[in-house]
């Protein structure tokens, strides 16, 4: 088992290969009045409910995917907070993929400006991303996690058992996010993913992954939590990807925008940071060997909407869309003035 601590505005630990069961007991007995949230799947556990119904505890079921991230579910979850009286020393547990403990940490942030809350990730991107670092929020129309807060959690417990509840499909979105952390920061990931085949072989090695991807992102979050700048070096790929994600109506899963994202930002480095063509083809072959994307149809979006989307993004500053890039593996850095035809460019180079 590994622990990692997060400084942010607390300081809390991340226990990687830890049993959710007996963190759980432990959180339910240290409050009055907890609230899960958790999608049916996890919520319908006899196991869970059994540990529920024991005292004043409740369940929230959450809707799947990215859906629940808005403000119908996040008003639902604060309306049974009401009915239930939930006061300043009571807590919320966030069980679930990325989506769940954004939408957890949210509610929990938002309730009486803040109570406790602990986040038990059950994907590979909730893992190593998502549940560490304190970025809550929901989505709005307008586009991904507009509305939110930085607020952490008091801890995270990372079960790697909720792993083999995962499709491949599901596994590899994941690895874009660990792929990613590797490129910006711990090439060690990358040399030990290149020594793997297939995404069974990965898992074999998930606990290693986790800890080395949660190491890195608790060294950024611990030197710029309300990301002043250093932080942003965790977006690598996010700013395409975003977009993607938008536009794809959340069908495309976060990690797998990523990777498309990664690739296109990818390209801009090489005529932007001076990124070596010879990387950007490791890059997109390493994300290829697991089947994550990192090309687009030609007709399959409009370029136009997917740069309006970028310039609405949160990354971008006065309509200038920024995107983070690498000069080389392990060495990020920004990219704050590309022009018009070079974005143009990059992204007619990853059309199939
Ligand atoms: N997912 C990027 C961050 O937490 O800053």
């Amino acid at each position: 088992m590994h622990k990692i601590t997060v400084k942010a505005e607390i300081e809390y630990d991340v226990h990687i290969g830890g049993a959710w069961r007996s963190y759980l007991e432990t959180v339910l007995s240290a409050h009055k009045k907890v609230l899960i949230i958790a999608p049916a799947f996890i919520a319908s556990s006899a196991e869970l409910r059994s540990l529920t119904e024991a005292n004043d505890h409740i369940l929230f079921i959450t809707p799947d995917g990215e859906a629940q991230k808005d403000y119908a579910t996040a008003e639902s979850v604060w309306n049974l907070l009401g009915e239930n009286d939930f006061g300043r020393t009571d807590a919320i547990v966030g069980i679930g993929g990325g989506a769940t403990t954004d939408l957890s940490g949210f509610v929990a942030a938002t309730w009486l400006r803040g109570i406790a809350w602990y986040a038990i990730p059950t994907t590979l991107a909730g893992m190593v991303d998502a549940a560490v670092g304190g970025k809550t929020g929901i989505n709005t129309g307008s586009g991904k996690n507009l509305v939110g807060s930085f607020y952490s959690p008091q801890s995270v417990c990372a079960d790697m058992s909720w792993l083999q509840t995962l499709s491949d499909r599901d596994f590899a979105a994941g690895l874009a996010e660990v792929i990613k952390t590797g490129y910006i920061r711990d090439l060690s990931i990358l040399t030990l993913l290149d020594s793997v085949d297939s995404i069974a072989m990965v898992r074999e090695h998930a606990l290693d992954l986790v800890a080395k991807s949660v190491a890195v992102k608790a060294a950024v979050v611990s030197g710029d939590f309300k990301e002043g700048k250093l932080r942003e070096i965790l977006n690598f790929g996010h700013t395409f990807g975003h977009a993607i994600e938008k536009r794809s109506g959340y069908a495309l899963r976060h990690g797998e925008a990523v990777s498309i994202g990664l690739h296109f930002a990818a390209i801009l480095s090489e005529s932007e940071l001076g990124f070596s063509s010879s990387d950007t083809d490791h890059l997109a072959k390493l994300l290829e060997k697991f089947g994550l994307p990192t090309v687009l149809l030609k007709n399959e979006y409009q370029w136009s909407e997917l740069l309006a989307l970028m310039a609405g993004d949160k990354k971008s500053r006065d309509g200038r869309i920024r995107f983070i890039g690498l000069r080389a593996p392990g060495e990020p850095d920004w990219i704050e003035a590309a022009s018009s035809d070079t974005l143009t460019a990059t992204y007619e180079k990853i059309l199939l």
